[in-house]
């Protein structure tokens, strides 16, 4: 019998590709060059599973191509909001996703953005490879202290949590949340955290703003101006969850205009541009979306893609199916 025909969209670990060649009839992206919509729509008239991710766009555009011969898309990665889910479920095309492994990673980005931002790391590497430090004096470059500061997370899901852990037992920190629904008991009691009433509470309270929710239609420019304006003007916003969960503008309105101490960044809106006003102010972190980029989480990612390909190939329960 012939192998399903799989495609990859961009390059993956080694390892995970070499077990991927043993299993199925595979096409890589050895290059690992950025793909056209027009590849996508070949990918899936010509293959019986595709496997994006996060930084591939998939528009109803794309997926309503027709003489489809792909059934799923395994997407590497946790979050799909690169692909048109309504337009994936009119298709009748199965989506899965890898949670659950890149939680740790993640939430380690997300307190070196916090750490980067409260005791301006990224700053003042500038200045000593600029050769502009002119040595140690008692007022230079002071900054804000981690260390029992509140922090305050905006959804509260396996990576907040884990964030939530790091920030509490390693810097005594004070935590405080909002989710829709309350969190678990057991959870809560452990980190001593605190359900606020709305984002606009945590806006308010927190001296640092960690982003956790999913990006999409409901979370578009969740952070505006008006929430801004309702942040200490000692606090530092992080964003590791969507670019557009943030509106831009605002955020540059905000740190040009010094109403908060700093923000740290490793996705933005329309990555990978990045907007040039972000790169000409110094109270701003950025990193390059490097939350999951680890070779263990990268390859256990790839690892959850080829357990759910097993399952669909041999009719099991999908672990991840989303759609
Ligand atoms: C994901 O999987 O959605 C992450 O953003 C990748 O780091």
């Amino acid at each position: 019998m012939s192998k399903p025909k799989v495609f990859i969209t961009r390059k993956w670990p080694a390892s995970v590709e070499e077990r991927l060649k043993l299993r199925y009839d595979v096409t890589l992206n050895l290059d690992d060059r950025p793909l056209t919509a027009e590849e996508f729509k070949h990918a899936l008239q010509n293959y019986d599973a595709v496997c994006p991710t996060v930084c591939d766009s998939f528009p109803a555009e794309v997926l309503n191509v027709e003489n489809k011969r792909c059934k799923i898309l395994a997407n590497f990665g946790v979050g799909y909001n690169h692909i048109d889910v309504d337009a994936a479920k009119a298709q009748n095309l199965i989506m899965t996703n890898t949670p659950g492994v890149l939680t740790e990673s993640t939430a380690d980005i997300a307190m070196t953005l916090l750490l980067m931002s409260a005791r301006r790391g990224a700053e003042g590497d500038r200045l000593v490879r600029s050769k502009q430090w002119h040595g140690w004096c008692p007022t230079h470059m002071m900054s804000s202290d981690v260390t029992g500061a509140t922090l305050g997370l905006i959804g509260f899901g396996r990576i907040a949590q884990a964030m939530a852990r790091k920030a509490h037992h390693g810097f005594g920190m004070k935590i405080i949340y909002f989710k829709p629904s309350p969190a678990d008991q057991s959870i809560t009691d452990t980190l001593q955290a605190t359900r606020c009433n709305s984002i606009e509470e945590v806006m308010q309270s927190a001296d640092f703003v960690s982003l956790h929710c999913p990006g999409g239609d409901s979370t578009h420019h969740l952070i505006n101006q008006q929430m801004f304006n309702l942040m200490k003007p000692t606090a530092h916003l992080i964003n590791t969850a969507r670019g557009d969960v943030v509106d831009t503008q605002a955020l540059i309105n905000t740190l040009k205009a010094k109403s908060i101490a700093g923000a740290g960044l490793d996705v933005y809106e329309g990555e990978p541009n990045v907007d040039e006003r972000l790169l000409e102010l110094e109270n701003i972190s950025l990193l390059p979306h490097l939350g999951s980029a680890t070779i263990a989480t990268r390859t256990a990612m790839g690892e959850k893609v080829l357990n759910n390909l097993e399952a669909y190939f041999s009719q099991n329960t999908l672990p991840d199916q989303v759609v």
